[in-house]
């Protein structure tokens, strides 16, 4: 089977395509044969050593795939061979098998396509965590979302707009913005060619945000805070553009707002019943027609770089897959 292999840190070019033997499974772990995998932001970090969490090399990316269960290890009983799941691998999902947990095996509704359902998991599971357990966002609030055509940003403008929230949501270009506003967003701000703050003044009538959903960083934070309404919630997700903001702390206490940090990791190992019962929900969306994913790359697992570059220009909005034909 193929797989992509980081065999010394590096961008994502250096990353080689190896054949290696098909996996079996080991007790307690099943086989899934993966059909599409999600290409993640952290990828294009843990394949430089630059993640929070470090893999030692080599290694094969991929912390989430779809597919079809191959085998099932000894002492698993939930799952059967043929049963189509999604899987949080960890890493190994970057091709053509992957071995993966029982307890981190979600089933796929019949209404959903591998690509679909392929970042679903961590991309939803994350802005659900965020908007809903950590920001307490409300119907008839309003949530300012940078980055908002990106994986956890599109995810964050539709679990937003099922909460009941009026939802602004800002990116770079007119397209990403078009892409926003499919998946329900209220209001689009460009925020490299408009005035961020004069726009939410004017959208929010001088009022301000209840919730900013911030998965970017650099000088949008700050922006953003300096609008937050009183009792608001700074919701810090990550740093896509680099720079991770140095806040100063008069600005929640002027507005009496919270920073709340939000990291799905930690959370899905600290408190795994309440993951699994919002990533259980999430599902429950999709099977309603409520989450519709948007996947605007599909590439071969052999042209992974391809994948890992366009997160690295800016260019994709959604997702971006690799999949197994
Ligand atoms: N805290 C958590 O638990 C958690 C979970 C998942 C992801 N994250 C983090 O959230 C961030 C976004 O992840 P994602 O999967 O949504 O990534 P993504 O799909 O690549 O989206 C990131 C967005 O950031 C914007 N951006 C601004 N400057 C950028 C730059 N220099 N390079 C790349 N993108 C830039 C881009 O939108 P524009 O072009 O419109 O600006 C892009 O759409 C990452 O930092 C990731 O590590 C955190």
């Amino acid at each position: 089977m193929k797989a992509v292999v980081c065999k010394s840190y590096g961008l994502p070019d250096t990353l080689v395509v190896e054949d290696r033997p098909a996996l079996e499974a080991p007790p307690g772990k099943v086989v899934v044969s993966v059909r599409a995998a999600s290409v993640k932001f952290s990828d294009t970090l843990l394949i430089q050593n630059k993640y929070q969490n470090k893999i030692d090399v080599p290694f094969v990316p991929g912390g989430e795939v779809t597919g079809v269960i191959k085998a099932v290890g000894a002492g698993v009983e939930r799952w059967k061979v043929g049963d189509r799941v999604s899987a949080q691998t960890g890493q190994g999902g970057f091709a053509e098998e992957a071995l993966a947990d029982p307890d981190k095996l979600s089933s796929i509704p019949d209404s959903i396509d591998f690509a679909g359902a392929a970042g679903l998991s961590n991309a939803y599971g994350t802005s659900y965590y965020a908007l809903i357990d950590r920001g307490q966002l409300k119907a008839g609030e309003t949530v300012l979302i940078l980055g908002a055509s990106g994986g956890v940003g599109l995810a964050a403008v539709e679990i937003a707009k099922i909460v009941g929230a009026k939802v602004i949501a800002c990116a770079s270009t007119e397209e990403k913005l078009a892409v926003c506003r499919e998946h329900g967003a209220d209001h689009t701000i460009n925020y490299d060619k408009e005035d961020m703050r004069a726009r939410v003044k004017e959208i929010t009538g001088g009022k301000g945000l209840d919730v900013v959903y911030d998965p970017v960083g650099g000088d949008y934070s700050e922006l953003a805070l300096r609008d937050m309404a009183w009792g608001g919630r700074f919701l810090v997700i990550g740093f896509a553009a680099g720079p991770i903001p140095k806040i100063a702390l008069n600005l929640p206490l002027i507005k009496g707002c919270s920073i709340v940090g939000v990291w799905i990791g930690q959370f899905s190992k600290k408190e795994p019943a309440k993951h699994r019962a919002n990533v259980d929900q999430i599902w429950k969306w999709v099977a309603e027609g409520k989450i519709k994913p948007h996947i605007s790359g599909r590439h071969p697992i052999e042209k992974a770089a391809d994948a890992l570059n366009e997160i690295m220009a800016r260019k994709v909005a959604g997702k971006v897959v690799l999949v197994n034909e």
